[in-house]
């Protein structure tokens, strides 16, 4: 089989290669990628010489440029995770979130649509976020009926893409299964979101800046449980349906923070006290949704997945991987790093 990963030198997309090239030494995999400020190539170490993967530098808002690596490579499985994935950037800058997040889908499933007419044997898998079903209350789960009702341009813009991928089943036929995943974390996720961002600073001794009170809930899912939930689906899932993943893992920001400094001053024997002291209460984000979790158990059942990870297992694996991969974090926090770092948390109260 041929596989087409967009976006696969990004935080998912590089968990998700680096676990089945190697192993599918049978199927052919090429990464699409623009190779923004969120991918990194030091992802891809282990698996950029073998002869079953290919990197490609594309832009998929340049429908010219999806149509030649369509061509060349003819995929029988797409595999979508190329997106602009961060909700602050969102909020600081919207234009790209619609014009990769929408505009790129569009080009995606166009090219499929022109290629695949009447072809079952075809797969177009969309990755996208619990984000666009909004924000919970005290209590309740997302199910795959929840009403979409996205708060942030992010999510706003994957709502739409979801939107699109489902008309283009509907409309035209196309095979298309869409996934919709709670917070992930894990190895080499770009240190702008929360879990890297608190490890890192945590180790340079910056200040943790948590957004509100830090009471805010989300469901975290260790990233490889993510990826073989999408290779469940795209293996068991029905055509033309949505599956929801979750990690069963509610925790108020506080409490990951705090989960954090703990494992940080274990694995780096400094005082803990040290670390707490860091914490930040700052100016919260506009829009920030209370509360994300999951009902997982359309894909238990359908799929049979279930993650292997607990938040306790998986965050101490993080936290090593982050000490461990100076080279990696060095890589990462560059100019452009520090340029977001003075946007974003510039102005919030510290
Ligand atoms: P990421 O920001 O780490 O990586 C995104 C990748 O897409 C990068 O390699 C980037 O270069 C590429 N990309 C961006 N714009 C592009 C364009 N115009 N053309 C081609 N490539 C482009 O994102 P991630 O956290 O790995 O998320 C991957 C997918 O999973 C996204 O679709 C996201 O919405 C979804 N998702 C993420 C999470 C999460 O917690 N991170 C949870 C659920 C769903
Ligand atoms: P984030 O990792 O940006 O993921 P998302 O917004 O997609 O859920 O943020 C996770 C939670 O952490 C969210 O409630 C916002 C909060 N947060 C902070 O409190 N401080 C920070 O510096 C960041 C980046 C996030």
């Amino acid at each position: 089989m041929k596989i087409m990963v967009t976006g696969g030198a990004g935080f998912i997309g590089a968990n998700f290669l680096n676990g089945l090239v190697p192993e599918l030494r049978e199927h052919q995999f090429i990464n699409v990628d623009k190779l923004t400020y969120a991918a990194n190539l030091g992802s891809l170490k282990a698996i950029d010489s073998l002869p079953n993967y290919a990197l490609r530098r594309v832009d998929i808002t340049d429908m010219d440029g999806v149509d030649a690596v369509f061509d060349e490579f003819d995929p029988d499985l797409v595999v979508h995770f190329a997106a602009e994935s961060h909700v602050d950037r969102s909020i600081l800058g919207p234009r790209e979130f619609v014009r990769t997040n929408i505009e790129g889908t569009f080009n995606l499933l166009e090219a499929c649509r022109k290629r695949w007419s009447g072809d079952d044997n075809r797969l177009f898998h969309h990755v996208s976020t619990d984000e666009v079903y909004g924000s919970l209350g005290d209590t309740g789960l997302f199910e795959e009926t929840t009403a979409y009702d996205p708060s942030s341009p992010y999510s706003a813009s994957k709502a739409a893409s979801d939107h699109i991928v489902r008309a283009y089943h509907r409309t035209f036929g196309l095979p298309i299964k869409i996934t919709n995943c709670s917070n992930n974390y894990g190895p080499m996720q770009f240190p702008e979101k929360l879990i890297p961002l608190m490890i890192l600073n945590a180790v340079s001794r910056k200040p943790l800046p948590i957004y509100g009170q830090g009471l805010n809930v989300r469901d975290w899912l260790y990233v490889t449980d993510h990826c073989e939930a999408i290779w469940s689906v795209i293996q068991e899932g029905r055509v033309g349906r949505t599956y929801n993943i979750g990690g069963n893992n509610e925790m108020q920001n506080i409490e990951v923070v705090d989960t954090l400094c703990q494992i940080v001053a274990e694995e780096t024997n400094t005082d803990v006290a040290e670390l707490h002291a860091l914490k930040e209460f700052v100016t919260d984000r506009p829009g920030h949704d209370l509360r994300y979790a999951i009902d997982a158990s359309r894909i238990r059942e359908e799929c049979g997945w279930e993650p292997t990870e607990t938040f306790d297992t998986g965050i101490r694996k993080t936290v090593q991987w982050y000490l461990s991969n100076q080279a990696w974090v060095r890589d990462v926090l560059s100019g452009e790093y520090r340029k977001w770092m003075d946007l974003n948390y510039g102005d919030r109260a510290g």
